[in-house]
This record gives structure tokens, C-alpha cells and sequence, in this order.
């Protein structure tokens, strides 16, 4: 997801240092990047002269300490709290005391992040979606102590990269996974009670209820790992049983079977074309 804010906010003109656990790893996400900006030129959606310059602004890096020049810092690694907290603790080291970090969390609570920032006025939540090149949102989640500075920060950003932004509270899950994993995590509960097939849950959604992708399938995308993390932090955060995480999605994140990303989930995307795997 990284490599997706990287690249829109050098397609908007943004400088971007884009950082990840070693420098391969950053290069491979500006890899990607290339790849897709190369997909826009044959589809003749952007030139090539663009697609150069949106790739000159990029440069990739394997230690925070590069973010040293940064106005704004957005991290987004792996949806755990204790990786975000020694990310915002080496970032904090080099920030600007201008600058801003943001955090692209879709749940760990802002207030509660921000105690390992150093200024929770300067700190906030910037959700955004994937594919983020396609998806037209950022969910803006400010904490108790973020100033309206900071929040103005974000808007300037938000419009520069043609994103329209929906606020929320700094509530379990904000306001679209709040929403979302209880679907997600309820069409687990259908299948592991044997209600339809992988197949039907997700036509039945795709066709029935004209989503672009049904839950099953979607889940596969976010990464099952992290739907369970959400529903975790739902269920915990709000105390409410009917938030509680499908047996079904406990055992398949505990066979390492987290969706695309490790080839198998709800499908199995070793062939040409995804199959249900029940
Ligand atoms: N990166 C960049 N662009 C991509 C892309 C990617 N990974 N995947 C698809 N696209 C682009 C394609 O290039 C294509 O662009 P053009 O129309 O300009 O040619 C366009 O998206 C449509 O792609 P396709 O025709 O290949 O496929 P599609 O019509 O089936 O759309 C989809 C693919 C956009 C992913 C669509 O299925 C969709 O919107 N799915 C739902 C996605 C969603 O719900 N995302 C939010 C997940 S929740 C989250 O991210 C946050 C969280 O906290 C969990």
C-alpha cells in the first residue's frame, strides 16, 4: 500500500522518499510502480515524459533516517501496533519539528498511536484504499490531540491528489471498517455454517448487490491476516460480541493461508484464474 501513496503523490508532484525494511525491498516497490505507470502509457492514459517524471520524483530507501527533509511522513506498514510504534520512534529521531506523520492505520486507535509520536498535535490518521491509484477516498481520522493545522494539512494533500476525504472518529475501526469487516467477517460465518458456496456468497453480493467484488474475494485482496487483525481490534475495542472473529477466519490465518499475497485463501490463485478452494 506504501507504493500505491508513493506513487499518486508523485503523480500529484510531491517528492517522494519511499522507504521500506531494506533498500531491495523499497526498489521493488518503485518496481512496481514503474510497471503500472508503464500499463497507463500503452493505455495511452498518461505519456511517457509523465510517466519519467512521476518515477524521478520517487527515490527509495532502506532506512527511516532518509525522511530527515520530509514535510510529511505517511507510514504504512503492517497493521501492528508494535511495528508502528518502532517506526514512529526511529522516524521521530530525524523528523522535521515542522513535519507532519501521519499513519495509514484502518484501525489501531490515532490517540493511542500518537503517544509514540513526537507531537501528538502533529500526528493523524490517513486512511487510504486499495488499489490506491483507483480507490477515489482517504479517511481522515484525527486524534484527541491533533491540531486543526494538521488536519488542514491533510485536506491541502487529500485535494492535491484528487481524493475526496470522509472524517471519522478515532472510534475501532472508524467509519469504512466499522462497517466492512462485520460484512466480511459475516460471509465467513455463512460459509463455515455451510449457508452457500465461496462461489455463491460472492456472486450473491456481486450480482445481488452490485459490488465490484464479493466479500470472499475481497477479503482474499485486503489480506486475511488483516481482516482478522480489524475484527480483533473491533471486538476488543468495543467489548461487543457481535464483533467476534469467524472460527473459519481464525483457521485459515493460522494455516498461512492469508489470500493473494500467499496464493491461497478462500481461492486458490495458483492457475490462470482464481478457484474456489470449497
Ligand atoms: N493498481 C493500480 N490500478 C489498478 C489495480 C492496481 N492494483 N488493479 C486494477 N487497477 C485499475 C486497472 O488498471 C483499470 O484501470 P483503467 O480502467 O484505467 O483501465 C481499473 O483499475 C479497473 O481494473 P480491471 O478492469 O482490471 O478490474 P475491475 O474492473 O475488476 O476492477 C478493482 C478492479 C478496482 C480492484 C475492483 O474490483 C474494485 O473496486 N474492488 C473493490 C476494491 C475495494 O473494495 N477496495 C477497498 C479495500 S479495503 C482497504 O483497502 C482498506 C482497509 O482498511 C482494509
Amino acid at each position: 500500500m506504501g507504493a500505491g501513496i508513493a506513487q499518486v503523490s508523485a503523480a500529484a508532484g510531491y517528492r517522494v522518499i519511499l522507504s521500506d525494511v531494506s533498500v531491495e525491498r523499497a526498489e521493488a516497490g518503485k518496481a512496481g510502480i514503474a510497471k503500472l505507470l508503464a500499463r497507463a502509457v500503452e493505455k495511452e492514459k498518461i505519456d511517457a515524459a509523465t510517466r519519467d517524471a512521476t518515477l524521478d520524483r520517487i527515490e527509495a530507501v532502506g532506512d527511516v533516517a532518509a525522511m530527515a527533509p520530509c514535510g510529511l511522513v505517511i507510514e504504512a506498514a503492517t497493521e501492528r501496533e508494535e511495528i508502528k510504534r518502532a517506526i514512529f520512534g526511529n522516524v521521530g529521531k530525524v523528523l522535521r519539528p515542522d513535519a507532519i506523520l501521519a499513519s495509514n492505520t484502518s484501525s489501531i486507535p490515532i490517540t493511542r498511536l500518537a503517544q509514540a509520536t513526537p507531537d501528538p498535535a502533529r500526528f493523524i490518521g490517513v486512511h487510504f484504499f486499495n488499489p490506491v491509484p483507483v480507490m477515489g477516498l482517504i479517511e481522515v481520522i484525527r486524534g484527541l490531540a491533533t491540531s486543526d493545522a494538521t488536519v488542514g494539512v491533510i485536506k491541502d494533500y487529500a485535494e492535491r491528489l484528487g481524493k475526496a476525504v470522509v472524517r471519522a472518529n478515532d472510534a475501532p475501526g472508524f467509519s469504512v471498517n466499522r462497517v466492512l469487516m462485520p460484512m466480511i467477517n459475516e460471509a465467513i460465518f455463512a460459509l463455515g455454517e455451510g449457508v452457500a458456496t465461496i462461489r455463491d456468497i460472492d456472486l450473491a453480493c456481486q450480482l445481488g448487490l452490485n459490488h465490484p467484488m464479493g466479500p470472499l474475494t475481497l477479503a482474499d485482496f485486503i489480506g486475511l491476516d488483516t481482516c482478522l487483525e480489524i475484527t480483533r481490534v473491533l471486538f476488543e475495542g468495543t467489548g461487543d460480541p457481535k464483533f467476534r472473529p469467524a472460527p473459519l477466519l481464525v483457521k485459515y490465518v493460522e494455516a498461512g493461508w492469508y489470500g493473494r499475497k500467499t496464493g491461497r485463501g478462500f481461492y486458490d490463485y495458483s492457475g490462470p484464474q482464481p478457484e474456489p478452494t470449497r
